[in-house]
């Protein structure tokens, strides 16, 4: 078969078909495809898996010419980002989404948030070009948030299995709930190295707000919620706030 250009090596492509075939793959996302090389391997198959297609393809001419490499297969285009393609793609579908689109480190975070939603129980995520440093950071970090196994069968590609049934040493929260507890501690030990004041914890009790004061200056009071959020904070709160918000939930608040 005359494969088209781009950018895909010929122990990639062999490596790709063989394991769609290994593993019984049936249906696969490609997500950047450009001319179409990469699927080139897929189309050449037996018994082709039934092939999910996303590019922008800016150029209409790149287009046009995967257009008919794919014409009369088992090839469904879907013209437009990766994330507006995740719209159309059922959730739990998916044996394989194969991720070749933009490489800087926020869209590969963003590409693989998204198309892992896509994958049935044991799916499989793969990708093209492990050497650029913001697939990679993107890829390990997954691979860490998520406890999926982390492989570099060939070089250059990518691929992170589902983790083992049981696993225990593998963190099971997502990229964002590690995030979001990061930036609690951090809040923390912000409010924690604040200096310190009379008597009224440091540390607001669970769902308490609670008014903090200087030792100079006990008036020019804050709210601190438990959520870290801290509302009028270096600042006099408006009397009748203060009365509504700090007296009624902070009993710590009358001794100031
Ligand atoms: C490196 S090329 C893909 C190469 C292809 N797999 C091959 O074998 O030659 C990257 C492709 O991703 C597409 N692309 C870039 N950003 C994208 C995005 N956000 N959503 C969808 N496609 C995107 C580009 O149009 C381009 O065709």
């Amino acid at each position: 078969m005359a494969r088209p250009g781009g950018w895909f090596s010929e122990e990639q492509g062999q490596w790709y078909k063989q394991i769609v075939q290994d593993r019984g793959v049936r249906n696969v996302v490609e997500v950047g495809c450009h001319l179409g090389l990469s699927m080139s391997y897929l189309l050449e198959l037996p018994n082709p898996p039934r092939i999910t297609a996303v590019d922008i393809w800016e150029d209409p001419g790149v287009y046009k010419s995967f257009c008919s490499l794919v014409r009369g297969k088992n090839v469904r285009v879907l013209r437009m980002s990766s994330m507006d393609a995740l719209e159309h793609v059922t959730n739990r579908s998916q044996d394989l989404v194969f991720i070749d689109a933009a490489h800087d480190y926020g869209n590969v975070r963003q590409d693989l948030a998204g198309w892992v939603r896509k994958l049935r129980r044991h799916g499989t995520l793969a990708g093209h070009d492990w050497n650029w440093g913001g697939v990679r950071r993107a890829v390990e970090e997954f691979h860490k948030s998520t406890g999926r196994r982390l492989f570099v069968p060939v070089p250059n590609l990518w691929l992170l299995d589902p983790p083992r049934p049981g696993a225990v040493d593998a963190p099971k929260v997502s990229a964002r709930q590690l995030a979001l507890k990061r930036r609690r501690e951090q809040e923390r030990a912000r409010l924690e190295a604040l200096p310190p004041h009379h008597g009224v914890p440091m540390t607001p009790a669970a769902g308490q707000p609670v008014i903090q004061g200087t030792p100079q200056n006990p008036n020019s009071s804050y709210l601190v919620t438990d959520s870290g959020r801290v509302v009028g904070r270096r600042r006099k709160l408006p009397r009748a706030q203060f009365q509504s918000d700090v007296l009624r939930t902070s009993p710590a608040a009358t001794r100031m």
